[in-house]
């Protein structure tokens, strides 16, 4: 069998002689091909299409698209396609499969497909996962993502997305893990374990697809695919590390992206795709460009036609074109005059067949293909538990004034705002297969917790962006009845991810009117705040008694939701990206430079880093998140205030659960490198560890640090550390925690 053997050839590792062998045969089998393939059968391995056979919508013109899936089979019988993408099921499938089988040379097609947080059972987008700081987590959510996704005939799955985004006004924060480098690289890490398993051979292993490649998350602005200006340092500190972190844990495919880095479109930069991804880092599987990306190298400016968009796509490094088809179109003509190389040709033409190989498409097309397992596999009780699971681990708890929070079950509840009982936006922006109608409402977990259901009265009070008539009025009403008020505001799916950025990242005015009404009625408030981004919180939003973060949570929304709430779980998430004082501050992050003039807190604020309106600080900055617990930290301790340049330290501190309830802390480590031959970061993030404590119990957290921790990119773009004095916290968020200082010290 082919896989293992081509997955030993891929990562390169020693093989047993048997194995050697079997790789050499595989080898020689795509050799084998290679050397059959016409022109045109190798540029139709590099070309990915929409799946029009297996359509999402079949029913929307049925007769055109009845029309493009039979052109399209024809084109996958006659070799000029390798792969579709977004397409579902298993009889369409199959169907498809049997076409390439029709083909010259048999070569199987390769399924894509974006699977971003869940296929039937939808988890919580992944900007909310990662506020559960528990990277195993995420692994756990993305292999049963691949399960489903298998399960329903797919193989290659466009995620997880890894780009660190630190301008919240850009609506692809969603997609990824936040603000920050560290956090980011654990959790692009995990779930490429989680949707690639043990095997890519396995029938549920997904190829996962890191992307995108690369610095999209820095578009000027927040707008999404816009032109990015950065230094390299930058590039290689915060932009390239999460990709790093995929491919080492096994990634062998990535999408270039859309956006241009300091003159050069991104899905035509030889330095990002073959000088670093390949020369520096070793990388040995395939590069395919974003939607269209290859064709809008002309829009950029950058290609005067689509064969030079093609030339210079493909020689920079992208193996295979998705949608436009201008590889099918052109590659042969450019081989043919000698202005692309066969070798160069043929060499992605073998990445592409070797992961083929190793997903086992050779030995067995059919591979997840199997009408049992996708009647079986799919929308588990299971899965749905472990979406419950993930919901309430997602939530962040900002502000919890005089414990309003957890409510008690016997509460009278008045539920308040457009998302109350909103089905279309729990799920998120980013499900191409799930049914809105199988996730749970806020209302409806709200309701099945309660002792007694009519407890609670809902009403709406205000449409996202518009005012009701009469709205605000019945919503007081309701307010004056109960015992306390939910509210149920934020952000439509719509506001968030690709081409949804917004210039300000606030409530929606018809909302924050809402909240100020409620507000004045004096009832306690609870906000429930649903949110693709960050926001800047306003008047009686930022004011409410208490602030639950519940982004888009999935298919278990509501009742992830309703655990936090009566406190069945204690909440124990923590920001992923920093809440800013106003929208004007994008690009906010905790990790930002001192300047030369920084404002400190109770120190005279004139001619200092700030604004007018506001500090250069966070409402709630990176790393804060409450709980119903109560955690001291003890002051850091430090094993040596030296840290010889091969040696460690270890930093370490106690903290003790002060209050009646057993809860989970996120204990952060923060470095600051105080003087460098390249400015440093405020503070950075180097570790975390989420804890258990029981009322009362203490435990000792320690990390240990050593020089690798204290790297940075130098001026000749290496990574360098460099002798002297270090800070260092651990602590509850990023602004908080006592310091030590600790000195590296020079090479002997
Ligand atoms: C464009 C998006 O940028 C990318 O993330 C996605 O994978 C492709 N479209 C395919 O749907």
């Amino acid at each position: 069998m082919f896989v293992s053997i081509v997955l030993s050839a891929l990562i390169a590792q020693p093989v047993f002689a048997q194995e050697a062998d079997k790789v050499k045969n595989q080898e020689a089998y795509i050799d084998g091909l290679i050397e059959r393939m016409t022109l045109e059968e190798k540029a139709g391995q590099l070309t990915t299409y929409g799946d029009e056979i297996r359509l999402l919508n079949p029913d929307i013109n049925p007769d055109v698209n009845r029309r493009k899936g039979e052109d399209l089979i024809k084109e996958v019988r006659a070799g000029r396609v390798g792969s579709l993408f977004n397409g579902r099921g298993v009889k369409g499938g199959r169907l498809a499969q049997s076409a390439a089988l029709q083909s010259r040379l048999k070569i199987p097609l390769l399924f894509g497909a974006d699977v971003i947080h869940g296929y039937r059972t939808v988890f919580p987008v992944p900007l909310a996962e990662a506020a559960s700081f528990e990277p195993q987590l995420a692994e756990r959510t993305a292999r049963v993502t691949a399960i489903e996704a298998t399960a329903a005939g797919l193989h290659w799955n466009f995620a997880p997305m890894v780009d660190i985004a630190r301008d919240q006004r850009w609506g692809r924060v969603v997609e990824g893990s936040g603000e920050d480098v560290y956090l980011g690289k654990l959790f692009a890490a995990a779930r490429v374990r989680g949707y690639q398993g043990e095997n890519l051979a396995n029938e549920d292993s997904m190829l996962a697809t890191p992307k995108h490649f690369a610095a999209y998350g820095a578009v000027s602005g927040g707008m999404d695919y816009n032109t990015v200006d950065i230094s390299p340092q930058t590039l290689r500190e915060v932009h390239l590390p999460p990709f790093k972190a995929a491919f080492d844990a096994g990634a062998l495919s990535t999408m270039s992206s859309f956006n241009e880095i300091n003159g050069v479109p991104a899905s035509a930069n030889r330095e990002l795709l073959t000088d670093i991804l390949r020369g520096e880092w070793g990388f040995k599987g395939f590069v395919v460009s974003d939607y269209t990306a290859d064709m809008e190298l002309i829009a950029h400016g950058y290609a005067a036609n689509e064969r030079e968009a093609t030339k210079l796509a493909f020689l920079a490094g992208v193996d295979m074109s998705m949608q436009s088809g201008f590889y099918i179109k052109h590659l042969p003509a450019l081989v043919k005059a000698g202005e692309v190389p066969m070798a160069a040709l043929d060499d992605s033409v073998r990445r592409v067949l070797r992961l083929k190989a190793a997903l086992g498409l050779f030995d067995n097309p059919y591979r997840s293909l199997d009408s049992e397992r996708e009647a079986a596999d799919i929308g588990k009780p299971e899965h749905r538990a472990l979406a419950r699971d993930a919901a309430r681990r997602s939530i962040v708890l900002l502000r919890n004034v005089n414990d309003v929070l957890p409510l008690n079950k016997t509460s009278k509840i008045a539920l308040i705002g457009p998302f109350a009982e909103d089905r279309h936006h729990l799920h998120g922006p980013w499900t191409l297969f799930a049914d809105a109608k199988e996730a749970i409402t806020v209302a409806a977990g709200i309701r099945a917790a309660l002792a007694d259901a009519s407890q609670l009265e809902i009403v709406q009070g205000s449409n996202v962006e518009k005012p009701i008539k009469g709205g605000i009025d019945a919503a007081v009403e309701a307010a004056n009845r109960a015992d306390v008020v939910v509210l149920a505001i934020g952000e439509i799916h719509e506001m968030s991810g690709e081409a949804q950025s917004r210039t300000d990242i606030v409530v929606p005015a018809a909302q924050q009117v809402l909240a100020e009404a409620i507000a004045a009625t004096g009832k306690p408030m609870i906000v429930l705040l649903r949110n693709g981004r960050a926001l800047a919180l306003q008047g009686a939003v930022r004011d409410a008694d208490a602030i639950l973060v519940t982004w888009f949570l999935g298919s278990e929304m509501g009742n992830g939701i309703a655990d936090v709430l009566f406190g069945d779980y204690n909440p124990s998430g923590h920001l992923p990206v920093s809440f800013p004082l106003e929208s004007g501050q994008q690009p906010y992050y905790y990790n930002h430079k001192s300047t030369g003039r920084p404002f400190i807190r109770g120190e005279a604020p004139e001619f200092k880093a700030r604004y007018r309106e506001a500090p250069n600080e966070a409402l709630y900055s990176f790393g804060h998140g409450l709980s119903y617990s109560k955690f001291k930290y003890d002051p850091v301790k430090l094993s040596s205030k030296r840290m010889a340049w091969d040696g460690s330290i270890t930093v370490s501190t106690r903290i003790t659960n002060t209050s009646s309830r057993a809860g989970e802390e996120v204990a952060q480590l923060y470095v600051r490198d105080r003087v460098a031959s390249s400015t440093r970061p405020v503070r950075e993030l180097k570790g975390f560890k989420k804890i258990r404590l029981d009322p009362g119990q203490s435990e000792q957290v320690s990390f240990t640090l050593t020089r690798a921790d204290l790297q940075f990119v130098g001026a000749d773009l290496q990574w360098i550390a460099e002798p002297g004095a270090f800070d260092v916290w651990i602590a509850p968020s990023s602004v908080q925690g006592t310091r030590e200082s600790f000195e590296l010290e020079r090479a002997k």
